[in-house]
């Protein structure tokens, strides 16, 4: 873990970084969070993460296995509890290690389908936890991950980005014929994080259950540097589907992404849900992946026109947050 004077900012949440059904209980599995990666893994009881590093020689620990509830680094053996500390060194098998022999464990906890990692490696300095969306309909459905070869900040603006829907997905979110962005008003929520509660969006096909063309109203939020929510209203503005966004930082410029698509429909198999989600993102994916810089630039070096309010003022935040991973 490191020490409290090096923290940086985007480690005070906690960040999803693998899809629950993506670790198995008897072998590690390798991810990486904001540069660092990590072995998750599983102790018969509980998930675990350390830092993927053995503190003997430096070899990976998720290429290693897990033996009897601990794990084992693939190079010399050396086995690891839950806490994280050295139970076993098979060169010598008589020797204790001392309390000082350890892996590095970072706090692990499940939301929405997704392991989340304290990214500041303790719960203590990752105040943000993963949102809880207990309000939203229950009916949850986990797609991705996808690798991305853009920066998260880029992936979390275009899905706050309206401006593109008649171009990127013409036909589906949105039409040329109805490129014109409405009048919105960007306000932040109670924690200062900024989103658009009232935004009206013409679109021909704008989500697996849809008939035809309509008329669509959303919501839009900021949930942290790298996750936001789009809520489309029903009867009464209440919520009757939304689509989270989650991206991991893996590097400055590369991201793991996905979605959950939260849905008050029981009659659509999951098949078609997870297509469409699967359609809108590859159409979403070649432009992300061709803006340059792949930082978003969040102090300036691009245009922006009033239809941009929203990204713009995501831009603010991020700066006055004093994130620096993956953006310039
Ligand atoms: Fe892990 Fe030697 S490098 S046991
Ligand atoms: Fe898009």
């Amino acid at each position: 873990m490191q020490a409290n004077d090096a923290i940086a900012p985007e480690a005070h949440w906690w960040l999803p970084v693998a899809a629950v059904g993506e670790l198995a209980t008897d072998r590690p599995l390798g991810v990486t969070l904001l540069g660092q990666p990590l072995a998750l893994w599983h102790d018969g009881a509980e998930a675990r993460a350390f830092t993927d590093r053995c503190p003997h020689r430096g070899a990976r620990l998720s290429l290693g296995r897990v033996h009897d509830g601990q794990l084992e680094c693939p190079y010399h053996g050396w086995r690891f509890g839950a806490d994280g500390r050295c139970r076993h060194v098979p060169a010598l098998p008589d020797f204790v290690p001392p309390t000082g022999h350890r892996a590095v464990a970072w706090a692990l906890r499940e939301a929405h389908g997704l392991w989340w990692v304290a990214a500041a490696g303790a719960p203590a300095e990752a105040p943000h936890a993963p949102p809880l969306l207990s309000d939203l309909p229950s009916r949850r459905l986990l797609c991705g991950p996808y690798d991305v070869a853009t920066s998260a900040p880029r992936v979390v603006e275009n899905f706050l980005d309206t401006a593109h829907f008649g171009l990127v997905h013409e036909g589906w979110l949105g039409a040329r014929d109805h490129l014109q962005v409405p009048g919105y008003e960007v306000i932040a929520d109670a924690h200062g994080r900024p989103g658009v509660p009232d935004y009206r969006a013409w679109q021909p096909q704008g989500s697996a259950a849809a008939a035809g063309g309509a008329w669509v109203d959303y919501r839009y939020q900021l949930l942290s540097p790298y996750t936001a929510l789009l809520t489309k209203k029903g009867v009464g503005d209440a919520p009757q589907e939304a689509y989270a966004l989650w991206t991991c930082p893996t590097e400055p410029e590369a991201c793991r992404v996905w979605f959950t698509i939260f849905t008050s429909d029981d009659a659509l198999p999951d098949g078609d849900l997870l297509a469409f989600q699967d359609t809108i993102f590859r159409q979403d994916r070649p432009v992300l992946e061709s803006q340059r810089p792949r930082r978003l630039p969040v102090s300036g070096g691009e245009l922006h026109c009033a239809a941009d309010r929203l990204s713009a003022a995501y831009r603010r935040w991020l700066q006055g947050q004093r994130i620096t991973f993956g953006v310039c």
